[in-house]
């Protein structure tokens, strides 16, 4: 679904929003921290960092003991599930903890690719995170074959043709990520998943890079599966996966004999990091305060996270128009992804960026590290997202500069960037 303004103005108050972030306060050899990393990693806010140490002090123990802390604990797990399922618009129990994406999704790809075989096929797309690929490749040694769907270079989107083309009814999965982490392009997901449901195939959704900018609504998709990470949306550092109820309690999971059966749980191995599932709560508790914030006549948690995804997008859009237009004043700098204003709801503000005959020292690297200097935070290369920076031919040559804006920066913060990246790249 693209990002698109709705007609009522939701405000975000992004002095409010910057003093629940401590480290933004941060300074570099005399200048303010920007933090432009947030496709890698968002900060996090207080009470986020409150959340996970009041676990430790007072709650730490095993789950599903008869005592204090450790009903506290599964009570913790409880809540936490209950914050996502409002996140993503779905059952508590369709919910599943994990490490961070890439392992759940390397652990669903080898129970899915156990009823996999010769003849079968999975989709996948070169626009995509190397997370949402190689779990599926990993299938090809059971003798499943895996099709790519490619993109249009000029403006890094999908090529819906060609994915259109390649899903048959051999598709047994089709895996795409709703936004890209590297040239912030959104896709047409909810048209995806219907490609892939017509066809009979599953529809896997990687929400990675689009859950701090946008809504995620399981529901309104109608996807199997959708994984993402809380340390991209202002928690800790954890994967999330919604499963349809019908699939997790279908697919076999590999696990231990002790485990419970039932679902979520049969999809938890092990013991959950239950300290950073404490922070996940107070992570969503505080979009949702954003959201109170901008429309305080809200009368759910769900409906609180729908206005602070309006508010986000609103501010979030006006940093990108600036940045952008600022950008393309620089004459030797080179923007991938979508530029034409008007398609800008299918894109978020992350952005890929290369210095046109770049020398030795303006490569991506260096220009990340001259950036650095002067207190900018932003990545450089392939952030993972090797297909892409390959198909682009500038894996060899550094792949590119990642600026990735996020709720907590702010127009004074895209005006000094862009004073500063016109200086080094002159
Ligand atoms: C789009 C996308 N998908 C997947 C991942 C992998 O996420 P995780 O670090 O939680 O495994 C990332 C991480 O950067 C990403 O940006």
């Amino acid at each position: 679904m693209p990002i698109t303004d709705t007609a009522a103005p939701t405000a975000l108050d992004v002095q409010w929003v910057r003093a629940q972030f401590p480290s933004l306060a941060q300074t570099v050899n005399g200048h303010p921290a920007v933090f432009l990393d947030g496709p890698g990693g968002t900060q996090v806010p207080q009470r986020v960092i409150d959340a996970i140490s009041d676990y430790l002090r007072l709650d730490n123990a095993n789950g599903g003991g008869a005592y204090a802390t450790s009903r506290r604990s599964d009570a913790v797990v409880a809540d936490a599930r209950t914050a996502m399922a409002d996140f993503l618009n779905c059952g508590a129990d369709e919910i599943v903890f994990g490490p961070n994406m890439t392992t759940l999704t390397f652990a669903m790809s080898r129970s899915i690719g156990r009823d996999l075989g010769p003849g079968d096929e999975i989709l996948v797309t070169r626009l995509d995170h190397d997370a949402n690929v190689s779990p599926w490749l990993a299938l090809e040694e059971k003798g499943v074959t895996i099709r790519w769907a490619e993109i249009h270079e000029e403006d890094c989107t999908l090529d819906l043709a060609d994915l259109a083309s390649k899903i048959n009814q051999k598709t047994k999965l089709v895996a795409v990520g709703y936004a890209s982490n590297a040239v912030g392009t959104i896709n047409p997901v909810k048209e995806i998943i219907r490609l892939a449901h017509a066809a009979g195939a599953l529809a896997w959704i990687d929400a990675v890079h689009y859950a701090p900018h946008g809504l995620i609504d399981v529901a309104d998709l109608d996807c199997d599966f959708l994984v993402c990470s809380t340390y991209k949306f202002f928690g800790p550092h954890m994967g999330v996966l919604f499963g349809k109820r019908e699939h997790l309690q279908r697919l076999r999971p590999y696990k231990v004999r002790p485990l419970s059966n039932a679902i979520p749980h049969r999809w938890e191995w092990g013991t959950l990091n239950h300290e950073c599932i404490a922070g996940i709560t107070a992570c969503i508790d505080y979009l949702a305060d954003l959201g109170c914030r901008a429309e305080p006549q809200v009368a759910s948690r769900r409906a609180a996270i729908v206005a602070a995804f309006e508010a986000i997008r609103r501010h979030e859009n006006a940093l990108m128009n600036r940045l952008i237009a600022g950008l393309s004043e620089i004459p030797r700098l080179k923007i991938y992804g979508i530029t034409d204003p008007s398609c800008f709801a299918w894109r978020c503000p992350t952005l890929a960026l290369r210095v046109i005959n770049q020398t030795a020292d303006q490569t991506p690297r260096q220009l990340a590290a001259k950036l650095g200097e002067r207190g900018f935070f932003t990545w450089d290369g392939n952030y993972y997202a090797l297909n892409l920076s390959e198909r682009l031919d500038v894996e060899k040559t550094g792949g590119f500069l990642r600026i990735g804006l996020a709720h907590y920066n702010t127009a004074d913060e895209v005006d000094r960037l862009l004073t500063a990246l016109r200086q080094i790249v002159g």
